[in-house]
């Protein structure tokens, strides 16, 4: 459950998955429905955790452990939970945010080495009952998803603010991740909804609509 009425919803995808693009028209859709929506993302929305943020994602930060990232993500992810997702869950908006603790789960379990133990007990000291009550996967075939970054980039239509750590990494890597945001959508299907990413843009929108509001319930 998350707030007193707020909802909220997170999104989640691989590479070139076109979440960030749909978490955006869908806060834009909600907004325009005249619900109070708040659109975020991680890792950051709050001063703290997009300065956790520039040293998670800058290049020259030192090489680490996933132990270590899944610590620095969930104390960023902490405090972006007690400015601005509880607060504004509390005061009736809904949250949309931009990856969330699958994410966690994904990157630094499935495609790393932390184990399941550590990641529960991180998300019940972190997250607590502010789980969300929506996660949307946006699910793309790996070669897709990554032709369509690849464009993307070409084109230049994408701020980079910093080289994708993932970028070079091999497709194995990228199946892993799809596999293991699958796996998670399978295992807790209350929340979460698989999206198919292919097609049009506003394909895909209409198809997130849709699942939010079967799921949720927009008047
Ligand atoms: P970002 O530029 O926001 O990537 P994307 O557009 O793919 O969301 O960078 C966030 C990166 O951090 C992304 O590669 C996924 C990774 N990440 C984790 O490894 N663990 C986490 O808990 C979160 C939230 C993100």
């Amino acid at each position: 459950m998350a707030g007193a009425s707020g909802k909220f919803i997170t999104f989640e995808g691989g590479e070139g998955s076109g979440k960030s693009t749909q978490a955006r028209r869908l806060a834009a859709r909600l907004q325009k429905a005249g619900i109070p929506t708040v659109l975020t993302r991680e890792p950051g929305g709050s001063p703290f955790a997009e300065r956790v943020r520039s040293l998670l994602l800058d290049p020259a930060t030192p090489a680490h452990g996933a132990l270590s990232e899944a610590l620095l993500f969930s104390a960023a992810r902490a405090d972006h939970l007690d400015v601005a997702i509880r607060p504004a869950l509390s005061a009736g908006a809904w949250v949309i945010c931009d990856r969330f603790m699958d994410s966690t789960r994904v990157y630094q379990g499935y495609a790393a080495d932390v184990s399941a133990d550590v990641l529960d007990a991180l998300e019940r000291a972190v997250i607590g009952a502010t789980r969300p009550d929506l996660t949307l996967l946006i699910d793309m075939d790996v070669k897709a998803g990554l032709a369509r970054a690849a464009a993307r980039r070409a084109a230049g239509t994408e701020k980079r603010e910093h080289p994708d750590r993932f970028e070079g990494r091999e497709l194995s890597f990228h199946e892993t991740l799809r596999r293991g945001f699958l796996d998670l959508a399978k295992k807790d299907p209350r929340r979460c909804v698989v999206i198919d990413g292919s097609g049009s843009e506003d394909a895909v929108a209409e198809r997130v609509y849709a699942a939010a509001e079967r799921a949720l319930g927009i008047a």
